[in-house]
């Protein structure tokens, strides 16, 4: 089965079995079933570069439900299946006035495989709603609960990509969100700046989601009309040194503190300053308006993609003395 419906760069590679689960009983079942084919689990397949066919059963998880499980007047817990859409879980959540994640609008993918990378925008990381994930361990089929401190999470990272990694499906993903005195975080430049256009003072959870949904759709490709898994590169951390010596050179280069011998550079500054933004090799290029966005702009295969990243990342290397790492699952 073709794949290419299944992730969002839109790749056209094989699954040699493939299916799709729509709840854990079947999960259970399929895994009880299966003990020689080697399993891929796939979700939302918006944080994936497939490189090659999948010689794998490969599992689609569209368990789908959303809950709450409790609730006062002040708070509320939902517990949501990991294959409802992250984006409609969102607006979920802002229709209900249920605050706390309306900073993460319009991020592709599933809710099962937000955990993984922690998800993270404008300010905001999936660690700081989520009290904790359920998951089936794919060889004893056992359930694990996840609280949050065991999820290891931290920048795009968690346990997931670490030492649990390949041996769990995580099911679902619970969330404690605010009904009232919603903890507003609008400290981010972009979204300050869409607010005050708007004249807005007193911004509800709605006026944050909708900024923010422009503020990517203004940037970001939508994953439907050109092929794309987001930031393809994480932004790499450096030490204050290193930042000072690039500094002397580029006195514009934008930097996050994150403490006294660390500073974080936007790895989309360092490759529009490489000069590939907007640039474009047969149907594999980098996105116009946004330089840590790589873009399929129809058949590119994943091997044209990936040789693209190892030209960028040897650029900034070069550069800049950089080593540019992955955000995106090279598969
Ligand atoms: N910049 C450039 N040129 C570019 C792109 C960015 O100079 O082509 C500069 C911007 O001017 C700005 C800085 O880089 O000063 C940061 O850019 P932006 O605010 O767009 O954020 P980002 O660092 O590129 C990160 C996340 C995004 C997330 C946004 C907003 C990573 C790897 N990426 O991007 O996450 O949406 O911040 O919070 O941390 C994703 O993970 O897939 C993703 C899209």
């Amino acid at each position: 089965k073709s794949l290419k419906k299944y992730n969002t760069f839109g790749i056209d590679a094989i699954a040699s079995e493939f299916t799709s689960i729509k709840s854990e009983l079947d999960l259970n079942n399929l895994l009880a079933k299966n003990n020689t084919k080697p399993i891929f689990v796939l979700s939302g397949g918006s944080n994936m570069l497939l490189t090659k066919n999948l010689d794998y059963l490969v599992i689609h998880i569209a368990i789908k439900g959303i809950e709450i499980i409790e609730e006062s007047s002040d708070f509320v817990v939902v517990s949501v299946n990991a294959g409802e859409k992250w984006h409609d879980f969102v607006k979920y959540c802002i229709k209900n006035n249920f605050g706390g994640l309306e900073n993460l609008s319009l991020i592709p993918g599933y809710v099962g495989s937000a955990p993984i990378q922690n998800i993270g925008a404008y300010g905001v990381e999936l660690k700081d709603t989520m009290t904790h994930c359920e998951a089936i361990h794919i060889t004893t089929r056992e359930k694990h609960v996840f609280l949050n401190k065991d999820c290891k999470f931290g920048y795009r990272n968690s346990i997931f990509k670490e030492e649990a990694k390949g041996k769990y499906i995580i099911t679902k993903v619970i969330f404690r969100l605010t009904k009232k005195n919603h903890i507003l975080n609008t400290n981010y430049g972009a979204i300050e700046n869409a607010l005050l256009n708007k004249k807005i003072t007193q911004p509800t959870i709605k006026d944050i989601s909708e900024a923010v949904i422009k503020i990517r759709q203004s940037k970001l490709p939508d994953p439907a009309l050109i092929g794309n898994s987001g930031s393809f590169f994480k932004n790499p951390v450096i030490t204050t040194h290193h930042f000072l010596k690039i500094q002397e050179k580029y006195p514009n280069i934008p930097s996050y503190k994150i403490d006294q011998e660390h500073i974080k550079v936007p790895a989309g500054w360092l490759i529009e300053q490489s000069g590939f933004k907007g640039k474009r090799w047969g149907d594999a290029g980098i996105h116009e308006k946004q330089a840590l966005v790589l873009v399929n702009y129809n058949n590119a295969s994943g091997k044209e993609i990936l040789n693209l990243s190892k030209k960028i990342q040897t650029e900034i290397k070069e550069k800049f003395n950089i080593i540019l790492e992955t955000e995106v699952n090279i598969i």
